[in-house]
């Protein structure tokens, strides 16, 4: 191989390690680029010294490595640096937590970012709203939901629809307020629904994925002690991979360093009304409660309980 394209892969490479040791965890590849990436290397052959100069045939193969850092044009996706998959399975609580006032600031930095997020073209064009996130950013607790529906864009807030306002009893019986606890998102922009006035659809693979640094980045400054993921689409969303939530819920994951407790989206208990199934919810809260060392009455342990 030419030293040109070893140095360049090994520049490639310490840029890239040194993005991760800052904590970044995608970059932005160009579909040209990414295309190019899969392709076998054709290295040029070395030059032959004892000929005389002459004009090099064909593309170097360094011409078709190109890591951008910033976005160049509408296409573009963001790669997890590491595995193909995501997450990338760092912990994010390995950075040290910041000062109270450079969190604020961080995260306000980080609101106004997502605002004018226009990564998917499509979803900037119909929401009305983004909507990034409601609540404590020092909260313990943070409850992850798919997408905003109408309501939700309407208001740029998250679950203030029939469904969010389950999820705020389900809150309050837990002796907690919506202000004590952290809501947001996997997508923070509705799924657009074209040609249609109204109607709700699942976030695409590729919406969720373009989506994630941002809740990535929420969770690595809220730092909370429990991540409740409310849905199979907010399991997928944080895992990259679909789930089953009927065989998953109620028992713990881990997302990168922080304890996640899956359960049924509200949306499914105002769908059932089985006492079963909201039974389930409940003792996944308080399996929650228990992780996070919150009293729990009798009342509360029994509630649901037949007999
Ligand atoms: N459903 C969700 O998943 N999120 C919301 O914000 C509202 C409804």
């Amino acid at each position: 191989m030419s030293q040109t394209f070893n140095r360049l892969l090994d520049a490639a490479i310490s840029y890239l390690e040194a993005l991760r040791a800052e904590g970044v965890h995608y970059v932005i590849v160009a579909p040209d680029t990414l295309a190019a990436l899969t392709q076998p290397v054709q290295v040029a052959a070395p030059p032959q010294p004892e000929l005389p100069a002459r004009s090099h045939q064909g593309a170097e193969p360094e011409e078709r490595i190109g890591l951008q850092r910033e976005s160049t044009g509408p296409v573009e996706m963001a790669l997890p640096i590491g595995l193909p998959g995501q997450p990338t399975g760092e912990s994010l609580l390995n950075k040290p937590a910041l000062p109270p006032q450079a969190k604020a600031a961080a995260f306000a930095e980080l609101r106004q970012r997502v605002l004018v997020c226009t990564k998917c073209p499509h979803l900037a064009a119909s929401r009305k709203n983004v909507v990034f996130g409601v609540g404590n950013i020092n909260a313990e607790l943070m409850f992850v939901g798919e997408a905003p529906g109408v309501e939700e864009d309407e208001q740029g807030e998250p679950f203030v629809g029939r469904a969010g306002e389950l999820l705020t009893k389900i809150i309050q019986t837990m002796g907690l307020r919506r202000e004590d606890v952290y809501i947001c998102n996997v997508l923070k922009c509705r799924p657009d629904t074209p040609g249609q006035p109204t109607g709700n659809r699942k976030p695409t693979t590729e919406e969720m994925r373009t989506c994630l640094p941002y809740l990535i980045e929420q969770i690595e400054l809220i730092r909370p002690k429990v991540i409740v993921a409310l849905g199979a689409t907010a399991m997928e969303g944080l895992f990259g991979k679909p789930v089953q939530i009927t065989k998953i819920r109620g028992q713990w994951h881990e997302y990168r360093g922080i304890p996640v407790m899956p359960t049924y989206h509200p949306a499914y208990l105002l769908r059932n009304q089985a006492v079963t199934e909201k039974r389930k919810v409940w003792e996944d809260m308080l399996a929650v409660m228990e992780k996070l060392g919150l009293p729990i009455s009798d009342k509360q342990r029994n509630y649901f309980r037949s007999g």
